[in-house]
């Protein structure tokens, strides 16, 4: 054979490969609303930036009639391409082929890009869309997934990794998306569950269907286990694009540096009048975190699950941040046991990965009632405390108006190793609320009083007076300062330039012990 002929019968092997599981398949893909591996991959990368590996390669079993199947790449498509000049690696797998099913030769090409991006320090993006375990191949396609299991905890906090979720992942295949960093999920196309509705009807009885078990927006805000529910495959791939913004190569690199065309001396005159005068009213604070930031850069994350706390990446003078906050919006902000644990894991995220954490802070405390102390409030609230006070990266916080009780100390208090720590005017730092305390403390007197509501009143007014104020913190140093609201820009943007070589570190250990 000339080499020629071998170009070509290189080339006929190429496309057999590009074609998966074969035209039919292929529209019956595109038919359900999904784009191919391939496909996916080229809306996710820089153009012709992909390099393809193991495009030739083919499972070995030969049992079930396997052996009639081959199919050049075995269902997984892996590689490595650069979004916006970045390395990336990726593997998407193809539905196409076997249902994407994953064989010990899938397996062994996902570990390898998985190994390659340890090895050289680039985020991992897994684009999942598979039936989970290859039956025939049995035993070792289980194997083939713990491989995967395994990199997906070692790598964690080494490099970041994305999931999207783009079509079923089922059974124990969950699993590889859940060790990972986030998790996108697509409306109507994909679905997560360890256990199907055929499943579920035998066990429990129950009629469900997969959209209502393990659809994108159960994950999105019941379980918590998607930080983006997305409107479609597009939306999902420039999320993750939107992602990489805010997130460095690996560990050991700062997050991108970008270009701010905001002001850094912007003042805003409506953070001075967005605490309402009157302490029960709500305020969406979302609109301080966008009246803060550099225009435009909030990035949400988690938005659906556990309103009452808002987390999401953001560009603070062109640095790169993640902002923790209350929202008093939604349930006054309290802190619940799922707030407590999505708070935690983005702290945790950020501190792993060099992105500074800026905390606002508006909480009542934390949320009472059997349901919330049963449901394990303790541990769950531990974590948020947990990760706060492990965290080492700039952490900084703005009071704008409560800081009650257990939660004071939880939300990156100075006492907790927060380095600026910022109240505005309207901050109140107190054990609890006023009319709680005087309730409590002065318990004898309002019984003994003739009008008990208007001593309660009278004594609330006094107490909040004297103790709902950030004065006595800042008396103390537990504030470092007491900031006009519409100066909060500028003063950020200056303390996180303050804290740029901020060194610090936690005692030797193999590791912590997250109360999980
Ligand atoms: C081998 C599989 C497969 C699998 C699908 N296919 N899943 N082949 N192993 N796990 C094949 C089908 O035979 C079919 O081949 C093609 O993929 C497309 O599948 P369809 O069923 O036609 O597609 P659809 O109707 O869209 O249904 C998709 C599906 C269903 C819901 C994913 O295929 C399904 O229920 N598959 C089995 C899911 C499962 O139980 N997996 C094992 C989970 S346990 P043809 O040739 O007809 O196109 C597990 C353990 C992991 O994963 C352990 C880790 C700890």
């Amino acid at each position: 054979m000339s080499l020629e002929e071998k170009l070509n019968h290189l080339e006929s092997m190429r496309a057999e490969a590009r074609l998966g599981g074969g035209q039919a398949r292929i529209d019956a893909q595109h038919k359900k609303g999904k784009l191919t591996a391939r496909e996916r991959i080229e809306l996710l990368v820089d153009p012709n930036s992909f390099e393809e590996f193991d495009m030739f390669v083919t499972h070995r079993s030969t049992d079930f009639g396997l052996e009639k199947q081959k199919l050049l790449g075995d269902g997984v498509v892996t590689g490595c391409g650069k979004i916006k000049g970045r390395l990336v690696f990726i593997f998407s797998q193809d539905f196409t082929v076997l249902g994407g099913s994953l064989s010990e030769a899938h397996a062994e090409k996902v570990c390898k890009i998985m190994d390659i991006a340890m090895n050289v320090g680039a985020p991992i993006i897994g684009l999942n869309d598979s039936g989970g375990a290859r039956i025939q191949e049995g035993v070792v396609s289980l194997g083939g997934y713990a491989d995967i299991f395994l990199r997906n905890t070692l790598a964690s906090g080494v490099v970041p990794q994305i999931s999207a979720v783009l079509g079923p992942c089922a059974g124990g295949a969950v699993y590889s998306p859940a060790i990972t960093d986030f998790i996108l999920m697509t409306k109507g196309t994909s679905y997560m569950f360890v256990t199907g509705p055929n499943v579920v009807k035998t066990v429990t009885h129950e009629m469900v269907s997969s959209e209502e078990l393990g659809g994108a927006m159960v994950h999105a805000n019941k379980s918590g286990v998607a930080h983006f529910a997305c409107e479609n495959e597009a939306d999902a791939i420039t999320k993750i694009k939107r992602l990489m913004d805010y997130i460095p190569q690996n560990n050991c690199e700062d997050p991108p540096f970008v270009e701010c065309s905001d002001p850094l001396d912007r003042e805003d005159e409506t953070l001075n009048h967005i605490v309402p005068d009157n302490p029960n009213q709500p305020y969406d604070i979302k609109d301080v975190i966008n009246a803060v930031v550099d225009t435009g850069s909030f990035f949400e994350v988690h938005a659906e699950f556990a309103q009452n706390i808002v987390v999401g990446f953001a560009h603070l003078g062109g640095r790169s941040i993640g902002v923790i906050a209350n929202q008093p919006a939604i349930m006054a902000g309290v802190l619940d046991i799922n707030s407590s644990a999505k708070g935690g894991r983005f702290i945790r995220f950020c501190d792993a990965f060099n992105i500074p954490l800026l905390t606002f802070e508006d909480v009542p405390g934390f949320m009472p009632g059997t349901e919330q102390e049963h449901g394990g409030i303790i541990k769950n609230g531990a974590k948020l405390l947990y990760a706060y006070c492990e965290a080492t990266v700039p952490k900084m916080t703005v009071i704008t108006r409560k800081a009650y009780g257990g939660a004071y100390d939880v939300m990156n208090s100075k006492h907790v190793r927060g380095d600026m720590n910022y109240a505005w005017p309207t901050a109140e730092v107190a054990v609890m609320g006023p009319k709680g305390a005087v309730e409590i403390i002065f318990k004898k007197d309002i019984a003994a009083a003739k009008d008990a509501e208007a001593e309660i009143q009278r004594m609330t007014d006094e107490y909040r007076e004297k103790f709902a104020n950030p004065f006595i913190a800042a008396g103390r140093g537990y504030v470092d300062d007491i900031i006009e609201p519409k100066t909060t820009r500028p003063r950020l943007i200056r303390a996180f330039e303050m804290l740029e070589t901020k060194k610090d570190t936690n005692p030797h250990k193999k590791h912590g012990n997250i109360p999980l």
